[in-house]
């Protein structure tokens, strides 16, 4: 018998990524994750940096509640790496009920989760081992984030467009934008969205609600989120610094 403490590398990873927005900043056109970067849907990238890590073994893509056979056909279509499962379930109204329906069909097997928006296509695989193997040396809750270039303001906002009085300024050096993917303990996840309602703009803040702490790591300046019609500029010339460097 050995006395090695039980870890959790035996445990089996997989990635849920929300692509039920409409994307309605990057001006009109298709569901933003349906948006071509070179010739590729924004998702189909997406799903390729989640199944280029070793450890990731499903895939869960939660799509437009009117596109799930639209988006079934394109990961059909487009070539992704073997020995990585891909499923496909209709999203929801918000992007929490959209990460809940996928967690749903997470088979018993998976212990740890990674949540991953579909408009950050672009994020390098050392950043996506990096979160699982923080996760899997135990720490229940980890986002990548990047300091930040500008100072931030928290004002008084005005809807109507008028001058905004500023209400405070946090000291930049303590601040992070956080990105995806995220990465939990499964157990923790499933807890969190049961019981945490109200709105958030990530699943850590769920967690955090819970009492939980959630621990950063480095991000990385390509994980940038696909958000105004300038970030499709970048996003295709990473990519085609990518195939510079590299021939793909
Ligand atoms: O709107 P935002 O950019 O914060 O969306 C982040 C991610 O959540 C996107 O990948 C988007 O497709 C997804 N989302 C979703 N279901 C919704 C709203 C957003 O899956 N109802």
């Amino acid at each position: 018998m050995s006395d090695t403490p039980v870890q959790r590398d035996t445990s089996t990873t997989a990635a849920v990524i929300p692509a039920a927005g409409r994307g309605v900043r990057l001006g009109p056109g298709a569901p933003k994750a349906l948006r071509t970067l070179n010739g590729t849907p924004m998702l189909i990238h997406a799903v390729r940096a989640m199944a280029a890590s070793r450890s990731v073994s499903l895939v869960v893509v939660v799509a437009p509640p009117d596109g799930a056979a639209e988006v079934a056909s394109l990961v059909d279509e487009f070539q992704l790496p073997t020995g990585t499962e891909v499923l496909v379930v209709p999203g929801g109204e918000t992007r929490q009920q959209s990460v809940a329906l996928g967690i749903a069909v997470l088979p018993a097997s998976v212990t740890t989760v990674l949540v991953h928006d579909a408009a950050r296509p672009l994020v390098p695989v050392e950043t996506v081992d990096a979160v699982i193997e923080t996760v899997r040396n135990g720490a229940a809750a980890v986002v990548p984030a990047v300091p930040l270039a500008d100072t931030v303001k928290q004002v008084d906002p005005r809807p109507d467009g008028g001058p905004e009085p500023v209400v405070a300024t946090p000291e930049r050096a303590r601040l992070r934008a956080v990105q995806t993917p995220q990465g939990f303990d499964r157990e923790l996840l499933a807890r969190a969205h049961a019981t945490v309602t109200g709105d958030v703009t990530d699943d850590a803040s769920m967690v955090e609600q819970l009492g939980v702490q959630v621990v950063v790591v480095p991000g990385h300046e390509e994980a940038f989120k696909v958000t105004r019609p300038l970030d499709l500029v970048l996003a295709e010339a990473v990519l085609a610094r990518r195939r510079a460097n590299h021939g793909f």
